[in-house]
């Protein structure tokens, strides 16, 4: 395969601070079903992950618990957040964690030179810090706490109390790039997504930027500060430069000019640091901003954000125990569309599986394939006699692949699954109209069964391309039992771009038989 264009998304390094909830593995979700799209599509793919391990969230976290920071991030890393990928079917190509020395390498490089060209400065600063959110906050983001917190002021966000800081320590000049950020934004309307995520940006900007507290001197869990080792690195500034270290920003030149810059998908909790601040930062540096900043909505519960602090997580081994992998990427790309906030619920999860994947589209295979078993021996038959139905079927594979790819292009994956699954309904559809167990039974109708049996099973071949991105483990069953291989080649080499041209599972393919991609899932299950 020719090396395509460069493809680099990364989603944000989440704090291992705790375990991971639907929340995170919503973001892997989405960055991976992006990723492998576009690998599939023969781009020059790479997708990161990743921890954030330093901080005072991290510290006390740690401490709490008896550990060290050290210590605690290596189980926590070790025990949930690896495994996070596993369960959620994540084809990463990296994982960085910020504790890595090619990390804290690149930070203290990459702080150096905004230090030696200006652009770090000393100063002295006084506010509110919520350790929630590891920022300094505005009055105007702080409310009255209740409860246990009555008369003291907590974070809007997070609901804990925030402390006031006094500090003299470095400083990052961002307020001198106000004119070049909001220029970025006008003239690369792109660059910030989706269009709210956007306009909230640009308001923030067009009324000023202070310049950044970028160290710390009151505790030392952290990248030291290279000129003055009393500090350390801000842990948002050392985080959001794992996007470039991770690909070689201090030392593989050829690697970085290769990826470098990527898609970053985020949740719009933190949108500012990644639209506002890391894009100043590169300018800094003369280094290119990213291809784009694209913000997802919040999975809500009771309407707020599902939260470790506020103890609202959902482990996403309890749906995945029950469902399986393939029907939680399914389930929030389908069921939320990507920017706006979504609400979960067990009864829409449930109601999905079982009209969506297990009777639309597992059931579309499984029937097809026992009919080419039946009436053919398992031998995929030539579509001599193809009319105008047939016709249709094709038409809809062109204009649906078609579809997927361009919303896959704007960063739309609910639009491209929906299109694909107009592709699921029809076949089914056509299989209910053409009625080829009716055809079956009349010798003289062999030739019409042919064509739909040959029809169902290249819409198949089409279906299993085409969702592999979303369903991998359910594709490749169906790639299996299709005997697409000998013909085809691995399904995951399939060129995606290509998927909707007519005609590739050649007549002749000996096909095998299917278990259901998509088991029924018992009542006990649910209410357990
Ligand atoms: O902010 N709905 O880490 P974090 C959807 N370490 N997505 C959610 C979510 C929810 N209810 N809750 C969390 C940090 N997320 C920093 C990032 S990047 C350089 C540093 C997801 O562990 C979403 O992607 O608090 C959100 O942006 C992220 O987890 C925050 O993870
Ligand atoms: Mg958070």
């Amino acid at each position: 395969m020719p090396e395509g264009r460069s493809f680099y998304i990364t989603t944000p390094i989440f704090y291992p601070s705790d375990v991971p909830h639907i929340g995170h593995g919503y973001t892997e979700v989405a960055a991976d079903v992006l990723a492998r799209w576009h690998r599939q599509a023969g781009d020059d793919t790479w997708l990161l992950t990743g921890t954030d391990e330093h901080g005072q969230k991290m510290l006390r976290t740690a401490t709490a618990n008896d550990m060290g920071p050290r210590e605690w991030a290596d189980r926590l890393v070790r025990e949930s957040w690896l495994p996070l990928l596993e369960t959620l079917d994540i084809a990463n190509d990296d994982f960085i964690r910020t504790t890595q020395e090619r990390h804290e390498r690149g930070v203290a490089a990459f702080v150096q030179r905004l230090f030696d060209t200006g652009f770090i400065e000393a100063g002295d600063y006084e506010g509110y810090y919520c350790v929630g959110c590891e920022e300094y906050k505005q009055t105007s983001e702080l409310v009255s706490g209740t409860g246990r917190f009555e008369g003291q002021l907590v974070c809007a966000i997070h609901s804990i109390p925030v402390e006031l800081l006094q500090e003299r320590n470095y400083f990052f000049r961002m307020s001198e790039f106000q004119d070049r950020l909001l220029a970025l934004y006008e003239e690369r309307p792109d660059f910030v997504q989706p269009e709210s995520a956007r306009n909230e940006v640009m308001q923030f900007v067009r009324s000023g930027l202070s310049d950044l507290s970028i160290s710390r001197s009151t505790f030392d869990w952290g990248v030291k500060v290279p000129w003055d080792e009393r500090h350390i690195v801000y842990v948002w500034f050392d985080a959001l430069l794992n996007y470039v270290t991770a690909i070689g920003y201090d030392g593989d030149e050829a690697t970085f000019a290769r990826r470098w810059p990527a898609v970053h998908l985020v949740g719009k909790d933190i949108l500012r640091f990644h639209a506002v601040i890391w894009p100043a930062m590169l300018l800094a540096a003369g280094l290119d901003v990213p291809k784009q900043v694209f913000a997802h909505g919040w999975l809500l519960v009771g309407g707020e954000k599902m939260s470790k602090s506020k103890l609202t997580g959902i482990a996403p081994t309890q749906i995945t125990d029950t469902f399986g992998s393939d029907a939680f990427r399914y389930y929030f790309l389908r069921a939320i569309p990507f920017g706006q906030d979504g609400s979960f619920s067990w009864e829409d999860l449930a109601a999905r599986y079982q009209a969506e994947l297990a009777n639309g589209f597992g059931n579309l295979a499984s029937r097809v394939l026992a009919m080419v078993g039946r009436y053919r021996d398992g031998v995929v038959p030539a579509a001599t006699e193809a009319g105008e139905s047939d016709l249709r079927i094709r038409e809809v594979v062109r204009a649906s692949a078609i579809e997927a790819d361009l919303a896959i292009e704007r960063m739309a994956p609910h639009d491209a699954v929906a299109a694909i699954w107009r592709i699921v309904d029809d076949l089914n559809l056509y299989l209910t109209q053409e009625e080829p167990w009716a055809l079956a039974k009349r010798p003289e109708a062999a030739g019409r069964l042919d064509a739909v049996l040959a029809t169902a099973a290249e819409g198949l071949r089409a279906l299993a391309v085409l969702l592999s991105p979303v369903i991998p483990k359910a594709c490749a069953k169906l790639w299996a039992a299709l005997g697409a291989e000998p013909a085809l080649g691995p399904l995951l080499q399939q060129p995606i771009r290509a998927a909707g041209d007519w005609g590739q599972l050649p007549a002749g393919t000996r096909v095998g038989t299917l278990e259901p991609l998509f088991p029924r899932i018992e009542q006990e299950a649910l209410s357990a």
